[in-house]
């Protein structure tokens, strides 16, 4: 028997993970294993799941994070790919529990899958989020062809200049992501570097780029994270298609830009 069974809201948001997942793939974001997940479902758990006997031994996260101790968190296994893991959510990720000392988790569910490499990012980002008092419930890692390609010219890499660049090709840009695009210089995946660094700037910023490797969200569920990257991303491919017809493009001016900002008047999404 499934974890999910008779769990009606953690099966709900299991089942929008492998949705999500799916248009990953189907975006030609999702090569091989590249991106990863995680949710925290510690609202959908009840006492039996609570009390249920974990599959592994306790698993260092490799860091103490106090304000996740003892919530539960949906993760992509490592090495699993996005388009089995939309036809086979709990074959191709697991539930965790986070032990009281914050250190360390355990598997409960369904299968001992090892969670993404990616996992001190995204606990880092979750514990911060828990701490704020965060609405923001889920981390989407991602390879979005069209932002990693632009984050290979050094220009882009300066403080806000792609995020500007971005605002300025299409409105909604503007309007659904406000607070823009923060840039976090090469890091090696999966190290405590690249997390630190994410966990700096997804306070500040919609969207986080990891130079040369992908981009980095949260969001009030999984679809949320995925809209606010597919935004940027929109705008990001908008600009390359513009260039390989071999123009510069124009870009909205100052003017219609902060019309967009007064009328849209949208309310600013940080994360806190
Ligand atoms: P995982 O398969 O460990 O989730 O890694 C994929 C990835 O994109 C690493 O950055
Ligand atoms: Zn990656």
């Amino acid at each position: 028997m499934s974890i999910l069974t008779n769990r009606p809201d953690l099966e709900a948001a299991v089942a929008q993970v492998a949705e999500v997942a799916g248009y990953l793939w189907q975006k030609g974001w999702a090569e091989r294993n590249g991106g990863n997940i995680t949710v925290n479902v510690t609202d959908c758990v009840d006492d039996d799941l609570r009390n249920l006997h974990a599959l592994t031994g306790p698993l260092p996260i490799g860091t103490v994070l106090p304000d996740i101790a003892g919530c539960y968190f949906y993760c992509k296994g490592t090495g699993k790919r996005m388009r089995d893991l939309a036809r086979r959510p709990m074959e191709n990720g697991s539930i965790i529990r986070i032990l009281p000392d914050g250190a360390s988790y355990v598997i409960v569910g369904d299968r001992p899958v090892q969670p993404t490499s990616e996992l001190p990012s995204h606990l880092m980002i979750h514990n911060y989020l828990i701490h704020s008092g965060s609405r923001y419930k889920a981390c989407l890692h991602t390879h979005p062809v069209e932002m990693v390609a632009m984050s290979h010219n050094r220009q882009m890499l300066e403080k806000d200049v792609m995020g500007r660049l971005l605002w300025s090709m299409i409105p909604e840009t503007l309007a659904f992501a406000p607070l823009g695009l923060g840039i976090v210089p090469y890091r090696l995946p999966g190290s405590v570097k690249l997390a630190e660094a994410t966990l700096e700037l997804i306070r500040d910023y919609d969207v986080v780029l990891w130079e040369k490797h992908g981009t980095f969200a949260v969001g009030t569920d999984i679809m949320d994270a995925f809209d606010q990257v597919d935004v940027f991303n929109k705008a990001a491919t908008i600009y390359l298609r513009a260039k390989s017809m071999g123009f510069e493009p124009e870009g909205m001016t100052d003017e219609a830009m902060e019309e967009v900002q007064h009328v849209f008047r949208l309310p600013k999404r940080r994360p806190v």
